[in-house]
This record gives C-alpha cells, sequence and structure tokens, in this order.
C-alpha cells in the first residue's frame, strides 16, 4: 500500500459501525492534508489508542490529533455544538489544543435539546419495535433539515435576531407537538437555550466558514483530503437495513452530498471491516451468535459501545454484507480489524450466504423484515491459537489466521491491505 499514491480518500464501515474506523483514519491521518466528517453526528464514537492514552471522537474528526491538519466538520454532518466543545475541553485537559485547525461548515444543521428529547420520546412510544438509537437527536434532526422550516443551521447561529426568532418559534412548535403526540408535560422555555446557543456561538465563530470553498481551494493547491466516514454501510439510510438504520448517507456515495465536493473527487474508498461482525441496537443480523461463541468474542474483543456502553451483539463475519458494502462503495482496498480477538477459536465461522425455507437468497437483503427471516450458510475454517497481538507483520501470524485473511478476502472481492491486532496504532500489519 502506497500511502502517497491515494489520492483523496474515504474511510468506511462495512457493517454495522464499529468497525474500527477510527483507527484506520488516525493510522492515515499523516499523508492527508485534511480530514473531514461528512456523515453523522454525536452517534459515532471513533476510538484510536496511543500507546497508553485512549481517545474517543464522537463529533471532532480523529485528525485534530495530528499537529499541522486541518479538521473539518462538513455540511453533512448533524452537530451537537454542545458535545463538541466539551469533546474540545477534554482534549485540552490532555493537552491537545483545537482552534483554528478547526473548521466547521456554516451549512451543518444543529442538533437542538428538542431533536434529543424527540428521540427519547419517539423510542420510548415505539416499545418493541424501536430502532434502538442512540439518543443523540439524530434521526429529529435530519428530520426537521428536510422539513427545513423547523431546522437550525450554523450559520444561523452567528445571527442573534436569527437565531432569537428560529429558537423561540421552533421551541413554542416542538412544545405544542410532544404535548400533543407524546403527552410530554415539560415544555422547553426558548430563553434558556438562546442564551446557551448564543454562548457556543460566541466560542465557535472562527471556526466556522465556508468549507465547500475551503476544500475546493486546498484541492487546487494540491492538499490531499481524508473523509471520514461515520456508522456503517448497513446503516445507511437508502441503503442499510431499513429502518433499523440512522439517518444519513453513511458510505462512501455519502461523500459528495455530505461534504461538497464532485462525485469523481475520492480515488480510495477504504473499507473497514471487523474479522467478524457486531452491531449495537436492533434489527436483523444473520450471522448473530446468541450463545457462549458470541460472548466470548464480546468478552475478548470489549464489545461494548464507545458511545453509549451498550454490549455490542456480535457474530461471525458476514460476506455476504461485506460484499455489498464492497460494491457500494466502490472499494479499492479493506482494513480487516480485530483478527487478534478470534485467537483461541477452535473453528471460525463466516456466513457465505443466506438461505430461507424456498432456499438460497441471491446476494444481500435490505428489507428488515427478509433479513430477519434469513438463515446464515456458514463455512468452518480451523482457528489458531497463538497469540497475535505482537506481530508486526503478516508473516508473523499463524498459517491457520494467514488462510482466514486469504478467504475473507476472496469472499469479499476486494484486496485486504491492512489487517489489525490490537487497538493501537502499531498492532497494524500493512498487506499488500
Ligand atoms: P469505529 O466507530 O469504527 O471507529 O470503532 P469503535 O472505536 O467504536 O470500536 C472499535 C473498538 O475496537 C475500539 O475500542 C478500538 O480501540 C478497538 N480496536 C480497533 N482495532 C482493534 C483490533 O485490531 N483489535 C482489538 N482488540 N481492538 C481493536
Ligand atoms: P460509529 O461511527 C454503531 C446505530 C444505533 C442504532 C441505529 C440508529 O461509531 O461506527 P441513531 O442514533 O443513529 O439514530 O441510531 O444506528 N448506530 C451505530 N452503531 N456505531 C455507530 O457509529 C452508530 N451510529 C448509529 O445503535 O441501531
Ligand atoms: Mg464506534
Amino acid at each position: 500500500m502506497d500511502f502517497k499514491k491515494l489520492g483523496h480518500t474515504c474511510v468506511v464501515g462495512m457493517h454495522w459501525g464499529d468497525e474500527g474506523k477510527g483507527k484506520i483514519v488516525d493510522m492515515l491521518a499523516e499523508h492527508y492534508d485534511i480530514i473531514v466528517r461528512y456523515n453523522g453526528g454525536g452517534n459515532a464514537g471513533h476510538t484510536v489508542v496511543i500507546g497508553d492514552e485512549k481517545y474517543a471522537f464522537h463529533l471532532l474528526p480523529v485528525g485534530v490529533l495530528n499537529e499541522g491538519k486541518f479538521a473539518v466538520v462538513g455540511p453533512g454532518v448533524a452537530l451537537d455544538v454542545g458535545r463538541m466543545l466539551e469533546e474540545i475541553e477534554t482534549l485540552a485537559e490532555r493537552g491537545i489544543t483545537v482552534g483554528d485547525n478547526l473548521k466547521i461548515s456554516d451549512r451543518a444543521h444543529l442538533v437542538m435539546p428538542w431533536h434529543k428529547k424527540q428521540d427519547l420520546l419517539s423510542e420510548a412510544s415505539l416499545g418493541k419495535k424501536k430502532i434502538g438509537t442512540t439518543a443523540r437527536g439524530i434521526g429529529p434532526c435530519y428530520a426537521d433539515k428536510m422539513q427545513r422550516a423547523t431546522a437550525i443551521r450554523v450559520i444561523d447561529l452567528l445571527n442573534t435576531e436569527v437565531l432569537r426568532d428560529k429558537i423561540a418559534g421552533i421551541a413554542d412548535f416542538k412544545n405544542t407537538v410532544f404535548s400533543a403526540v407524546y403527552g410530554d408535560t415539560e415544555p422547553f422555555g426558548a430563553q434558556m437555550i438562546i442564551e446557551e446557543y448564543k454562548d457556543y456561538a460566541e466560542r465557535i465563530a472562527n471556526n466556522v466558514c465556508n468549507t465547500t470553498q475551503f476544500f475546493h481551494e486546498s484541492m487546487q493547491a494540491g492538499k490531499c483530503l481524508l473523509f471520514e466516514g461515520a456508522n456503517g454501510t448497513l446503516l445507511d439510510i437508502d441503503h442499510g437495513t431499513f429502518p433499523f438504520v440512522t439517518s444519513s448517507s453513511t458510505c462512501a456515495v455519502g461523500v459528495p452530498a455530505g461534504a461538497g465536493v464532485p462525485a469523481r473527487t475520492v480515488q480510495t474508498n477504504i473499507g473497514v471491516t471487523k474479522a467478524y461482525t457486531t452491531r449495537v441496537g436492533a434489527g436483523p443480523f444473520p450471522s448473530e451468535l446468541e450463545d457462549e461463541i458470541g460472548q466470548c468474542i464480546r468478552d475478548r474483543g470489549h464489545e461494548y459501545g464507545t458511545t453509549t456502553g451498550r454490549p455490542r451483539r456480535c457474530g461471525w463475519f458476514d460476506a455476504v454484507a461485506a460484499q455489498y458494502s464492497a460494491q457500494l462503495s466502490g472499494l479499492t482496498h479493506v482494513a480487516v480489524m480485530h483478527l487478534d480477538t478470534l485467537t483461541g477459536l477452535e473453528k471460525i465461522g463466516i456466513c457465505t450466504g443466506y438461505q430461507n425455507a424456498d432456499g438460497p437468497i441471491p446476494g444481500f437483503i435490505t428489507d428488515s423484515s427478509a433479513l430477519e427471516q434469513a438463515q446464515p450458510i456458514v463455512e468452518y475454517l480451523p482457528g489458531w491459537k497463538e497469540e497475535i497481538r505482537k506481530a508486526r507483520s503478516i508473516n508473523d501470524l499463524p498459517q491457520a489466521a494467514r488462510d482466514y485473511v486469504d478467504r475473507l478476502e476472496s469472499l469479499i472481492g476486494v484486496p485486504i491491505a491492512i489487517v489489525s491486532v490490537g487497538p493501537e496504532r502499531t498492532q497494524t500489519l500493512i498487506r499488500a
């Protein structure tokens, strides 16, 4: 993998999120000039481990860790500005300054207090049919973006009159709706929210800009962009396992719209997957292991959510879904993470197809009800017993581990360029 030749690059998750995108973006960041979030918001939790230090990013691009790089919150992000400022403060306490290196799109939509409340109220009202959201207000924020009249953008923050007007009107509207629909008895006081957001405005004003213009000028000047996808391909609003998805474009096709660059911009699309599959929240998961093997993977891999702390559901590697993700995003490379987590298993399963009562089903199914009915067709490969976290080259891996990676590659149909054997930066093997 010749990092110098990758050009503008996008990193996306190939399954239902938490694949290890944070680690890969961090590893790549030194080769780029600008690291960009283009979708999602505080639902994301991207972990970076450097030595004994562990960082969890929700709204800030991982690139803020690299000196001399720009980090951009693009137009497609649902921005919880209060949480982002908390992230900045937490980093400052650890000696990392986020200043002029952060650029925030004036077009990004703001997550408001009513979005988070609506997320909770809606989930509670759905009962057993709930999506299992992260409660970060993502769906309601994007819904208001599409609705338009009830949306507030970053640019509105910078005009006190507009901000005051919008908050007063929308708070009133939301109070009426929440009371009528959900029987809510705790209305929002607009004045407090206005003061809170005026304070945010002062704190981020210098970072806000027309990021589209910034990208285009930077690209003309020969700078290289790295797009940090949030969530995972199967959570994509259009192409995921609807309705058990998030509300943004999570795969590489979301980059042009979410960042504001032409579709031909991105030359390299890197898909990130675990050596098995996980999912948080509700929805179909054909290769899920609801047994002691699933628990063993959860324990060894510390599979608990970075954002919500919820236990992640674990299962065998879903090659059908991975192939689908590779096609959708036009993946050029794949990074396989958590190979170390599978150490010690006698045999390792790979879901190579789905079937139902009528027989095999071709390809991936995005309809949740149909996918719920699908049974996995599982192929088993021998496991390995050797600890591999200290491996530093592919040749350090036991033969069974190398065979497993080879098999994943032939099923996905895209070169596996990176294999990860631990959370730390150095626990990364470049394969091709
Ligand atoms: P993201 O949302 O895709 O960035 O992934 P998360 O950060 O939510 O979850 C990935 C978790 O796996 C984090 O705790 C990482 O530190 C950890 N991790 C990443 N790669 C590896 C790996 O190869 N092995 C192990 N054991 N942990 C890893
Ligand atoms: P990263 O970037 C894992 C899931 C939620 C839920 C569904 C909808 O860390 O990989 P939302 O709050 O977005 O309305 O929730 O999507 N989800 C994620 N799962 N990792 C994520 O992000 C996720 N972002 C959303 O668990 O099932
Ligand atoms: Mg995550």
